[in-house]
């Protein structure tokens, strides 16, 4: 009997219908997305590496109110960059300094220095695996040992990301069970683990054949996959499953801000660009003055998250002003191929399309 495309390893391992996951996206997920997502037969993914470890048991439990289907929950190994503990107000003020005049304009109030309260990641590791959720995927590294191994023991499957092939390995070695491959057309973080991102910026389609040649574990292909013919790309580039992001970030389900996902549905993002200026790591978003002028040269950015916990300052006057020239967008490359649509009628003409032999998608 022949095979047909979604039945791949990656649908197998995961228990769905179509090796189709909706990336997490962190701060953005939102728990209908995630459910919705799942129960058309695809994998929904929630963000949830900047939630306190009750938040996460309150967004699981609510997730499994919606689904039966499996879900996955992200989380990042990596939750804070070296000198975030030891920086200082005058290094926030000098951060500070570069947003005034944006924060002024959008009619939002100076910035107010505080205490930095770190997350750690084990302790929102620990209530994945006491929820024992389906699938538990993270970024920006490996966790450690014993939280892999307790993971299998739960018959939790484990999903971590690459941006290098070297990256895909390192997990293959520590014993994850799917690998995906970031190329850097992706929106968002570039989760890079082993060299700086900046040194791991391989594209989509020079990563995934060179990941799938390299490890034995089945390789989920992403960045940069809007639609079918991104899909069947992948496919044939030996990847067994897809990560999108941008795409959902344009549903009305997602946690995106209506002007946000405008911006993405209006062909306004067709320019994107990777800046560190949004969070202290870098990450890709629409180029818009914001991160024009964050990409001139001024005064340091604060290391993540603190550079992140610095932006909300203009992120909340801007989206109440109606700023979108003034938030952080993100989004990548393809992000001028998502179309309006209702979630559950864009998932099915993906998997339509996916159907058809001459691969077009519907227009
Ligand atoms: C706003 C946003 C937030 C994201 N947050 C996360 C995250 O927290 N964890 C993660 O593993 N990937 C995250 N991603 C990456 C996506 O899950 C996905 O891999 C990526 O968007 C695929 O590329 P595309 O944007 O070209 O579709 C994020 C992407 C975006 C756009």
């Amino acid at each position: 009997m022949t095979r047909t495309w979604n039945q791949t390893r990656v649908s197998e391992v995961l228990g769905i219908e179509y090796p189709i996951i909706q990336g997490p996206l962190g701060g953005l997920s939102s728990q209908k997305l995630t459910a919705g997502v799942s129960n058309f037969g695809g994998l929904g993914s929630f963000g949830a590496h900047g939630l306190e470890p009750s938040a996460i048991a309150d967004i699981i439990a609510e997730i499994r109110s919606l689904t039966t289907k499996p879900f996955a929950m992200n989380l990042w190994v990596s939750m804070e960059d070296e000198g975030a503990r030891f920086s200082d107000e005058a290094a926030f003020r000098r951060a500070a300094s570069r947003l005034a005049p944006h924060i002024a304009e959008a009619g939002g109030t100076p910035p107010i220095f505080a205490p930095y309260r770190p997350l750690r990641f084990e302790d929102q590791a620990r209530i994945l695996l006491d929820a024992k959720v389906p699938v538990f995927s993270f970024l920006y590294g490996i966790p450690a040992e014993e939280i892999l191994v307790e993971a299998k023991r739960q018959s939790i499957a484990t999903v971590g990301t690459a941006t290098t092939v070297d990256e895909a390995k390192a997990l293959e070695d520590a014993g994850v069970d799917i690998v995906v491959a970031s190329g850097f057309e992706a929106g968002g973080h570039r989760g890079s683990f082993l060299k700086s991102s900046e040194d791991s910026l391989t594209g989509t389609i020079s990563l995934v054949p060179q990941t799938v040649d390299a490890v034995r574990i089945p390789v989920v292909a992403a960045g940069g996959i809007a639609d079918a013919r991104g899909i069947k790309a992948a496919l044939a580039l030996g990847a067994e499953g897809v990560q999108m992001g941008t795409v959902f970030l344009a549903a009305e389900e997602s946690g995106a801000h209506p002007l946000h996902r405008q911006a993405i549905l209006s062909g306004q993002a067709r320019h994107t660009a990777l800046t560190r200026g949004f969070t202290g790591r870098l990450a890709r978003g629409i180029k818009n003055e914001l991160l024009t002028e964050l990409e001139k040269p001024g005064p340091e950015f604060l290391p993540y998250p603190l550079q992140r916990t610095l932006m909300k300052n203009l992120a909340l006057p801007a989206q109440k002003a109606g700023r979108a020239d003034l938030l952080a967008l993100w989004a990548g490359q393809s992000a001028n191929l998502a179309r309006p649509s209702d979630l559950q009628h864009f998932l099915a003409s993906l998997v339509e399309d996916m159907f058809k032999t001459d691969g077009l998608p519907n227009r």
